[in-house]
């Protein structure tokens, strides 16, 4: 397994390219599945996740030919309407493809994903939104099995903020008899990215960026070419990154529109930024600011950022309280940071962070995604060296973020073992 081994105290300055949002690949690559014409997608992040996305996509028959950051899918020749558990298990973003195979094929299996490293997350959204359209769902030996003529539009109010479940059901809707309306749709601008996505491929869809999407359903729907947006939480990383251990790096190829509460907060913590339309300036040169925030869904302060913040607030000037509320279990790094020498204690779903003077570098286990990406940051401000062991977490998420942390002047290595 490998390891990466930073030392830490370098200040980091230069340029850092972002890639392709992770989390609207997912979604957008199953969207392939909708139709059997040839969808071109460009800014396709490097990275497990994604070809564990394009594994289960091949192995359904559709075609998918990726050629670095281009990716070409053609749904002509799909035969299989499954999402197997050795598959699943390994990445839940699989649910995916259960709204776009059920809508164009009439029938869908997809293994239940279980729980995970940051807590239950439960599909129930998911499945009571395409019952609500007329699908029969039943579950069986651990696979959700649907089937469904033609979907129903229907109008359809999650119990709570969903991103996948939105996605799923807005993919779903498009291929739907009729009208649907999603209440309390995720806003998220990954959300956003495949609706623009589906548009393209002559969907219906009404309140892109709202809480409410309204699909007129159509027959069928058509090839089309679509850039990946910018990976708004590789972005904020790297600027916590900046903002623990000082330095001066431009990043290209992401907006700071994306990300408004994170770019706030870090002004809070004392970073000077700078933006144009496409790229953004951050800026250190003190010790942090101690910054409170409490996660919420978009346009709120995401929870895919909270670990990463909270390294920055670890070695910060004073007490900052961070609050979770989207998942109830994402502290997992705290205990990993106190080893560094953090003095950060967990009350409820609040953590307290009491800014020490300085953390000293230590071996360290990631236990998720965005986890390893707070002990990879708070060993680039932690003095001596820091080993982060189990950085598969990191690759499922990250494109080359080793690299890319070394090309502006960041000390660290991957080890392999
Ligand atoms: N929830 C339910 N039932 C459902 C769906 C969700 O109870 O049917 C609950 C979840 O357990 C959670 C809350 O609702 O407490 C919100 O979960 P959501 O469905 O929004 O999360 P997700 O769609 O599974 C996506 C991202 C996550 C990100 C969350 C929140 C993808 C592939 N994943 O997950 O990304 O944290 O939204 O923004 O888009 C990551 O990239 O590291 C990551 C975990």
């Amino acid at each position: 397994m490998d390891k990466l081994l930073i030392t830490g105290g370098s200040r980091l300055s230069g340029e850092i390219r972002i890639s392709g949002a992770k989390n609207a690949a997912l979604p957008i690559l199953c969207a392939g599945l909708l139709s059997g014409d040839e969808v071109e997608l460009s800014n396709v992040p490097r990275l497990q996740d994604v070809s564990t996305m394009l594994k289960l996509l091949r192995q359904m028959g559709l075609g998918a030919a990726q050629d670095g950051e281009r990716v070409v899918l053609n749904g002509s020749a799909i035969d299989k309407l499954e999402a197997p558990y050795e598959m699943v298990k390994t990445m839940r973003a699989s649910i995916l493809v259960l709204g776009p195979l059920l809508a164009r094929f009439g029938e869908a299996k997809v293994s239940l994903p279980g729980g995970c490293a940051i807590g239950s997350r439960p599909v129930d959204q998911h499945i009571k939104g395409l019952q609500a359209m007329g699908a029969e769902i039943s579950i069986e030996a651990g696979y959700i099995h649907a089937r469904a003529k033609r979907l129903k539009g229907a109008r359809i109010v999650t119990d709570m903020i969903t991103v996948t479940g939105t996605e799923n059901l807005l993919m779903a809707a498009t291929l739907a008899e009729g009208r649907t309306s999603l209440e309390n749709a995720a806003r998220e601008p990954e959300v956003t990215d495949l609706a623009n996505l589906l548009v393209k491929m002559g969907a219906k869809i009404d309140g892109i960026g709202t809480d409410r999407l309204v699909v007129e359903g159509v027959e069928r729907l058509h090839g089309a070419s679509h850039a990946v947006v910018a990976d708004r939480i590789e972005t904020g990383t790297f600027l916590c990154a900046v903002a623990a251990a000082g330095g001066d790096v431009t990043l290209r190829n992401t907006r700071g529109d994306l990300l408004d509460v994170a770019l706030d907060k870090l002004r809070e913590a004392g970073v000077v930024l700078t933006s144009g339309p496409d790229w953004i300036r951050v800026q250190m040169a003190s010790r942090p600011r101690a910054v409170s925030f409490r996660t919420t869904e978009y346009p709120g302060f995401p929870t895919d950022m909270q670990a990463q913040f909270m390294a920055v607030n670890s070695i910060a000037d004073g007490v900052s309280h961070v609050t979770e509320t989207i998942f109830e279990n994402r502290f997992m790094h705290v205990q990993e940071m106190n080893r560094l020498g953090a003095a950060i204690v967990i009350e409820g779903n609040t953590a307290i962070i009491n800014g020490v003077d300085h953390l000293v570098g230590a071996p360290v286990m990631a236990t998720d995604l965005r986890a390893s990406a707070s002990l990879v940051i708070a060993g680039l401000a932690a003095q001596g060296e820091t080993l982060v062991d189990r950085i598969y977490h990191l690759d499922r998420g990250y494109d080359g973020m080793e690299l890319k942390l070394r090309g502006v002047g960041a000390r660290i290595e991957r080890v392999k073992s």
